[in-house]
């Protein structure tokens, strides 16, 4: 099958997620890297691509002139899809940029620093109709979409609780050890945007019961926290949510969990059963029945939903992790850029993008006006 003429902005040597993507979309088989802004340093972005022998010509200093040098190229030999794997500040503009200019755009999240913004991308995705995925990682594990497949078909009757965790404790040593914060980026409200620990983690958490559920939360209230006066961001938060009438649900998410690497899970429970699942253990999917005992749910095997098969290549008891559900993200936005079916929930887009500025706006605005719902 033809590969896509692929680009990233962002994700050059020394980055931390852009080289997860490169793996990803070398697993999904549909697309060649062959240039992009890779770094906000030009000298060190070609130092990369001629590691990775890209043609040093499709190396480009800035969005615009990446833009100008391509659709300078016959649309045959132009990049048609790209990767935005730059901090949280940059998305915004330059999916904008990409999308007006007719290029697909696979985005990593937070989509962009407010509702707004997620927004006018929307509009720009749907007025060009482009496929926009983002890289909500976690809903690309086998066992997360058959639980979602189970959910759906009414495997454990109607939800009456929704329960999820994401905490890390890799800020802590930060935190308490002065200077070395200023290096990160994440606790800076400039780049990071108005949350870490929500915006970071806690929107993956979010995703993930949206995902799993198919529900959308209709209100938040929050109590954040930043553990010391001067950093402006919240480092630690827990999160009501409020669904209908007799659902509730909770996000505990923390980057100040000390000692925990991450530690991302979920419980879903209806009136007859339940699911539990943990992204550390992912190949494991618990299924709670009412008055019997529970089940442990592995990949690879015939049984499964046919979604949950897809997302599992090797046979059972062949571990497939992060690479591979980072990979089936991948394959679902290639299918669609290829113009292919895609079964719902084949990869977060644009709507996921909007929903998860949504909730972290609200978390925020809920902990400023003294821990009050606030409707999403
Ligand atoms: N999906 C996930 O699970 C996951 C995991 C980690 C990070 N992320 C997200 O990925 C994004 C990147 O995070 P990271 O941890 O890899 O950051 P990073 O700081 O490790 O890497 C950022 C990269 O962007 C480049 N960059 C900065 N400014 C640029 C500019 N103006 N033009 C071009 N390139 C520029 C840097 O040189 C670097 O290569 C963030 O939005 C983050 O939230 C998602």
């Amino acid at each position: 099958m033809k590969r896509f003429q692929w680009g990233m902005i962002g994700g050059g040597k020394g980055a931390f997620i852009g080289g997860a993507h490169r793996v990803a979309a070398k697993i999904a088989n549909s697309f060649e890297l062959v240039g992009g802004v890779f770094d906000i340093d030009f000298e060190r972005a070609k130092e990369f691509a001629a590691q990775e022998n890209i043609d040093l010509k499709r190396v480009y200093p800035d969005i615009d002139s990446f833009i100008r040098g391509e659709l300078s190229l016959p649309a045959t030999d132009r990049i048609t899809v790209v990767t935005i794997v730059t901090p949280n500040y940059l998305h915004y503009d330059h999916a904008k940029k990409l999308l007006r200019n007719g290029f697909h755009v696979i985005c990593e999240k937070p989509v962009t620093l407010t509702s707004a913004e997620a927004l006018e991308l929307k509009e720009l995705v749907e007025k060009n109709k482009l496929v926009f995925a983002l890289t909500h990682t976690y809903t690309g594990y086998p066992m997360v979409r058959e639980m979602k497949r189970r959910i759906e078909a009414g495997d454990i009757g109607s939800l009456q609780r929704v329960d999820a965790q994401y905490l890390q404790g890799w800020i802590n040593p930060i935190i308490h050890g002065g200077e070395a914060k200023l290096a990160v980026w994440r606790l800076d409200p400039k780049v990071a945007g108005i949350s870490s620990c929500m915006g970071d983690i806690g929107v993956h958490a979010f995703n993930m019961i949206e995902y799993a559920t198919g529900l959308k939360v209709k209100k938040v209230l929050a109590v954040l926290n930043a553990l010391k006066p001067e950093n402006p961001l919240d480092l630690d938060g827990n999160v009501l949510l409020g669904f209908d009438e007799n659902l509730t649900g909770v996000i505990r998410s923390s980057q100040i969990a000390t000692g925990e690497e991450n530690n991302l899970q979920i419980s879903v429970y209806g009136t007859t059963g339940g699911f539990h699942w943990e992204q550390e253990n992912p190949n494991v999917l618990k299924m709670f029945h009412e008055g019997a005992p529970y089940e442990i749910i592995t990949p690879g095997y015939g049984y499964l939903t046919p979604f949950a098969q897809e997302s599992h290549v090797l046979p059972p008891g062949h571990p497939e992790g992060i690479y591979e559900a980072f990979g089936n993200l991948y394959k679902g936005a290639a299918k669609a850029i290829r113009g292919e079916e895609t079964v719902p929930g084949q990869f977060p887009g644009i709507d996921d993008g909007v929903r998860g500025m949504l909730f972290i706006e609200s978390a925020v605005k809920s902990n400023t006006e003294g821990n009050v719902w606030v409707s999403l």
